[in-house]
């Protein structure tokens, strides 16, 4: 019995499915590595004897002419062809005729779509490292412009313990080092050819699997054919990588907002990167670190799509993996374009050293040197914390600082407290002082710029 739903006519499908099974309006975007992928195959195929030479010659002097007439903008690609693959072997035997058909032995979509994909993110890759290294850079760059700055250091949003502000970005020199370094370990398992698994049982003919890797610049050929084209893992640690690097970049700009509000006042973003309200004529709002910040919940979104997408999937091949692309797409765009305003939003930023070092005077900061004061007199740790904390409580009730409450005062809580107490609760001394391996102190802060620059 007919479906309710049989509309088309036999042999056809319907124009809305048509649609909705192509891939062409966004796997476009992987045309060269389509095309550069064809001609590696074709000359596998001419070596090895499955073609003849001239023909395999014939073949990759087609596919060069299409990649030219798409990059000269000569060539349209037909959005009505299903996808990037059908349209590059269409375009290619309508310039060659027959010849054209040949290109496609041994050879399935199944292996093609895994090869382009890996190909797409190797450049991807290698693009946003290119990228994170320049800001790494230019964060590193405004530390060693502001190595004596003194702020709060916070916990819990408190303020808790001086710091310099080259302390606090070296932090994010830090992360984004190890995301440099985690894309860059991807790369070693992006960089495996699947080209040769077919459409999942491999082939009859005798390829030459590692010599095809080996034209495209694979380091290895995957060791499994069905393997190779099931395995989405690789996209999935990428959008992995991304995640990582945006909560990177989403925390630093929700601190980049924090600092340039009235109430902080610790930076001003440069006019280039900031907006105004359309009825608030005071206002210079941080839209672009807003934005950041958003644009990390769709990465996020990315992530659960394709692990939810490849959740239950059976081997080898189905077409749910066709949606791994719009995830990884716009993951590689969102990143892209995140770390392209963040780079120079950083370097442009102004620093009020002013205003760091105002708050850092209030807050009671140096608590913890105070302790640490009375434990150098021979007092053990808890008690001097215990001591201090009532000091802070009698400052708060006279309206004083640690760094003005007069002599007697202290010396009414301890005997062992001396004039050189306001050297140990001077700032300066603070910071300076705390010289423990990965501290604010100045040669501290030198030994972590030199190891970032080391690393990059
Ligand atoms: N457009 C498909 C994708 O992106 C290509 C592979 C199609 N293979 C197939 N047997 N239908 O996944």
């Amino acid at each position: 019995m007919a479906k309710m739903w049989a509309g088309r006519t036999a042999g056809e499908t319907d124009k809305l499915a048509d649609d909705f099974n192509s891939s062409i309006s966004f796997d476009s975007r992987m045309y060269r590595q389509d095309i550069r992928g064809s001609m590696a195959h074709a000359a596998m195929l001419g070596r090895t004897g499955i073609i003849s030479e001239t023909e395999a010659d014939t073949l990759i002097d087609g596919l060069e002419s299409i990649l030219k007439d798409i990059d000269s903008g000569a060539l349209d690609i037909d959005m009505s062809c299903e996808d990037i693959h059908m349209f590059v072997e269409q375009e290619l035997t309508k310039r060659l005729g027959d010849v054209g058909k040949k290109l496609h032995t041994a050879r399935s979509r199944n292996d093609q779509v895994a090869l382009d994909t890996r190909m797409y993110l190797r450049d991807t890759v290698n693009e946003i490292i290119h990228m994170l290294k320049e800001l790494i850079t230019v964060i590193t760059e405004k530390a060693r412009e502001n190595k004596t700055v003194i702020l709060p250091g916070y916990t819990h949003l408190q303020r808790a313990q001086p710091i310099v502000f080259a302390h606090h970005l070296l932090a994010y020199s830090m992360m984004l080092l190890r995301d440099t370094e985690r894309f860059t370990e991807s790369l070693r398992r992006i960089n495996v050819s699947p080209i040769g698994s077919c459409a999942l049982a491999g082939t009859t003919y005798a390829t030459d699997r590692a010599f095809e890797a080996e034209r495209l610049g694979f380091t290895s050929v995957c060791q499994n054919s069905i393997d190779g084209v099931s395995d989405r893992d690789f996209c999935v640690e990428f959008l992995s990588d991304c995640s990582m690097l945006m909560m990177h970049l989403s925390r630093f700009s929700e601190e980049l907002i924090l600092w340039s509000s009235w109430e902080f006042g610790f930076i001003e973003l440069s006019d280039s990167y900031t907006t105004g309200s359309s009825i608030m004529p005071q206002k210079k709002n941080p839209d672009m670190a807003e934005l950041i910040r958003g644009k990390t919940g769709r990465v996020y979104g990315d992530l659960m799509a394709l692990l939810t997408t490849l959740k239950g999937l059976p081997l080898a091949y189905n077409k749910d993996m066709q949606e791994d692309k719009e995830s990884i797409f716009d993951a590689c765009d969102t990143v892209r374009l995140c770390l392209s305003v963040m780079t120079p939003m950083i370097k442009t930023m102004k620093v009020r050293a002013d205003n760091m070092k105002k708050a850092a005077s209030a807050g009671f900061i140096n608590a913890t040197d105070l302790a640490d004061y009375l434990v150098r007199k021979g007092l053990p740790f808890r008690s001097a914390y215990k001591l201090s904390g009532q000091i802070v409580a009698k400052c708060i009730a006279d309206g004083q600082l640690l760094e003005t409450l007069p002599l007697s005062d202290y010396q009414s809580f301890s005997p062992l407290f001396s004039e050189d107490v306001y050297d140990a609760v001077d700032l300066e001394n603070c910071v300076s002082r705390r010289i423990s391996e990965g501290g604010p102190s100045i040669s501290s802060i030198e030994k972590q710029i030199d190891y970032v620059k080391s690393r990059l």
